[in-house]
């Protein structure tokens, strides 16, 4: 027996120290190592800031020049991984593909399995970033019943999903720079969060010496909820639940109401008691890119931005400090580039997944490293004796 904290839910429990992302909730500030998110996802881009996670520092040219190259060289997937996915239900959710096609990279490259040997790290690093969006495109086109577009290596890291995602083979495909423009920032800000959810679960499974596609499978999985990164999928349903503007008060009564468990998706953090800085920029971004698409007057869109004006006015969302996140304004640009709801949580894994393998190296170096092994406050029966069945 032993007298332990109780913390469901961690709110205040520190798992680990970490160098790499710090958040003040209640100013609202998220910054990758020291940088400021507003900064990066102006100034920088998507593989930039994965070295910058990785490493510690921005690249001077010539590491980021190797770096991408590294990663380009890794895109490809072994033809064998192709039998994989045809063992999936052809209506199979995507998610459950990744987290599927992941793990199983275990049994494909071995060769980078060993934690303790340094250079496998590395490699296993550099393979999960250059393959997952890979991964993502062909779960995405295989459950639309499409042949899989192979990476091409002459594109950016944004433009080269975009276009394994939206290209038919036999038809040309040009990637328009303003949506590789949105869809890098989508992954830049949703690069890392320091000790999430999903974090924290790649963390634990690494704990015991998991090998590094065993983890990211495990934060996947995690990923997947609705309360995590399934909340983007989740909040353009709900928006395209509502409809039309004049249903708004019936959702946001339902939301405040304690006996309904309908919530706003894409509102809320258990973090940030204001507004997400992640969320500042990906709203700019949401008016760009419906502009450049002509969709402006979209009614997915009209019933977004109404829905936030009522709910900021709302005496219940502002004492509660709900704010709309990070998710509520991605699924807009993901529906207006033409992903389907389905997509969004995989293109959310794709991106955090430098988070996770940065959190899981810096783990691998922490001297203090130790399983992860809560405890719990029992309450269940005393000791008592075994009674046979036909006593019962
Ligand atoms: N709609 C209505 N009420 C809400 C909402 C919401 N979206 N979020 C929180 N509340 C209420 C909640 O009912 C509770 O009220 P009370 O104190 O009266 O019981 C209070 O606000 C605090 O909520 P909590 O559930 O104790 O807070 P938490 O820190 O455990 O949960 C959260 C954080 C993100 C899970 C929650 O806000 C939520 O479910 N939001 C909707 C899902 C969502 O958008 N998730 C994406 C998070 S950002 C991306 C990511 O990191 O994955």
């Amino acid at each position: 027996a032993g007298v332990f904290t109780y913390d469901p839910g961690f709110t205040s429990t520190a798992s680990c120290d970490s160098t790499i992302t710090f958040i003040d909730g209640d100013e609202g500030i998220l910054t990758h190592r020291g940088y400021p998110i507003g900064e990066l996802a102006e100034k920088s881009h998507y593989l930039e800031v994965c070295y910058l996670l990785l490493y510690g520092e921005l690249p001077s040219p010539t590491q980021l020049e190797d770096f991408e190259s590294r990663v380009t060289n890794h895109t490809m997937l072994h033809e064998q991984m192709m039998n994989f996915f045809r063992g999936f239900r052809r209506d199979a959710h995507p998610m459950a593909v990744m987290v599927g096609v992941v793990g199983a990279m275990s049994a494909f490259y071995h060769d980078s399995t060993d934690i303790n040997d340094e250079w496998q790290r590395e490699v296993a690093s550099i393979r999960l970033i250059a393959k997952m969006p890979t991964i993502a495109a062909m779960a995405y086109k295989y459950t639309i019943g499409q042949p899989f577009v192979y990476p091409r290596n002459d594109l950016d890291y944004a433009s080269n999903f975009l276009r394994m995602c939206f290209a038919v083979p036999a038809e040309d495909y040009v990637v328009d720079p303003i949506l590789s423009r949105a869809m890098d920032r989508i992954f830049t800000l949703h690069a890392d969060h320091e000790q999430n959810a999903s974090t924290s679960t790649v963390r634990l499974a690494s704990s015991s010496g998991a090998n590094p596609f065993a983890c990211i499978a495990a934060g996947i999985a995690c990923l997947w909820g609705p309360a995590h990164g399934g909340a983007n999928q989740a909040c353009l349903e709900m928006l395209k639940e509502i409809g039309t503007p004049d249903r708004i008060p019936e959702f946001i009564a339902r939301a405040k109401d304690k006996n309904d468990p309908f919530r706003l998706m894409g509102f809320g953090h258990r973090v940030y008691k204001n507004f997400d800085p992640r969320a500042t920029v990906m709203k700019q971004s949401a008016d760009e890119v419906l502009e450049l698409l002509g969709v402006e007057n979209n009614p997915i869109l009209q019933v977004a931005k109404e829905l936030e004006k009522q709910a900021l006015e709302d005496p219940y969302f502002a004492d509660k400090k709900l704010f709309p996140n990070v998710d509520f304004y991605s699924g807009i640009i993901l529906e207006a580039m033409g992903f389907p709801t389905s997509m969004f949580t995989p293109i959310f894994a794709l991106a955090r997944t430098v988070g996770w393998i940065s959190q899981w190296k810096e783990q691998l170096n922490d001297p203090q490293l130790k399983i992860g092994r809560p405890r719990q406050l029992y309450q269940g029966a005393d000791v008592r004796s075994y009674v046979d069945i036909e006593k019962r």
